[in-house]
């Protein structure tokens, strides 16, 4: 049996973290990638992984994580989580440097990946039969809504760019899969969103019963990969049971509605 490997994004925290720990129990061999190669080392130590500390808004980093990954083994899927939000700033306000950051970290680096990993995607398809992406992308790429301007059009773009791919490998044995989730409780998303302060962090999710967890998207991401090859999931959007929509959040607990 081919043992599969698999290179993640976002590796050195919340979901791309997870997915390292989940593809691993699932005996995937797994190169995470982030910039922080303490947490990255204690990953490695903890799931028997390998990584690879690259900050993917730098061309000439993603070119040598390349080189890396084609000198180390094949490449059968890539997980692309890294990215993130940074201000709440309305259209009005916005922060050019944290917008342009979003732009990069989001939509360019996940172009600088699909370019670097393709042609040892399509070497490992066929080779293996086949070859996976999924792509993190969020509900904030689905719906507007007020301080999300920047976040809203970064994610918005990536999540075209993922679309454009599929048709672009149409007829190749090369899955292209967009997870978009609502609100999942990481240790680190909001904290960065809000410029580190701890207490507006923890405020996003006040009284939310039951956000989701970074396992919660690292388990679908799982099931994407491993399901049978003729399925593509092409885009499953996960909330909160208590987020029905992007602005329609309960806090408190849900409860079931009684007459009484
Ligand atoms: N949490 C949510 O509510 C939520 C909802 C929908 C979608 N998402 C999306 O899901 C993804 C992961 O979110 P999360 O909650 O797990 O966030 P997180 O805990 O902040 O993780 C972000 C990861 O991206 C990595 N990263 C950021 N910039 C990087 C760069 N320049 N080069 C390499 N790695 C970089 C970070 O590692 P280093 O800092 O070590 O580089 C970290 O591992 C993001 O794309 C986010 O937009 C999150």
């Amino acid at each position: 049996m081919v043992i599969r490997r698999a290179v993640v994004t976002g590796a050195s925290s919340g979901i791309g973290e997870a997915t390292v720990r989940v593809l691993r129990a699932q005996g995937w061999e797994v190169v995470g990638v982030a910039r922080r190669p303490k947490r990255l080392a204690r990953l490695a130590a903890e799931t028997g992984a390998s990584t690879i500390a690259c900050d993917l808004t730098d061309p000439d980093a993603v070119a040598a994580l390349v080189a890396e990954l084609e000198r180390t083994g094949p490449v059968h899927a890539l997980v692309q989580v890294a990215g993130g939000a940074r201000g709440t700033d309305s259209v009005e306000q916005g922060s050019i440097d944290d917008w342009q950051w979003m732009y990069d970290a989001n939509v360019l680096t996940t172009q600088r990946l699909v370019a670097g990993l393709l042609p040892l995607l399509r070497r490992a398809a066929a080779a293996d039969g086949h070859a996976d992406t999924v792509f993190v992308t969020s509900t904030a790429a689905q719906s507007a809504y007020p301080g999300g301007g920047g976040y809203n059009a970064a994610k918005a773009a990536e999540s075209m760019l993922v679309k454009v791919l599929r048709q672009e490998l149409h007829g190749e044995p090369i899955r292209v899969v967009e997870v978009a989730p609502g609100m999942v409780h990481t240790e680190e998303f909001a904290l960065n969103r809000l410029g580190g302060d701890v207490a507006a962090a923890e405020s996003v999710y006040d009284g939310v019963a039951e956000p989701l967890i970074a396992d919660d998207v690292a388990e679908l991401i799982a099931y994407a990969l491993n399901a049978p090859r003729r399925v593509n999931l092409d885009l499953v959007t996960m909330r909160p049971l208590a987020q029905a929509a992007q602005h329609l959040l309960a806090r408190g607990t849900l409860h079931v509605r009684t007459d009484d």
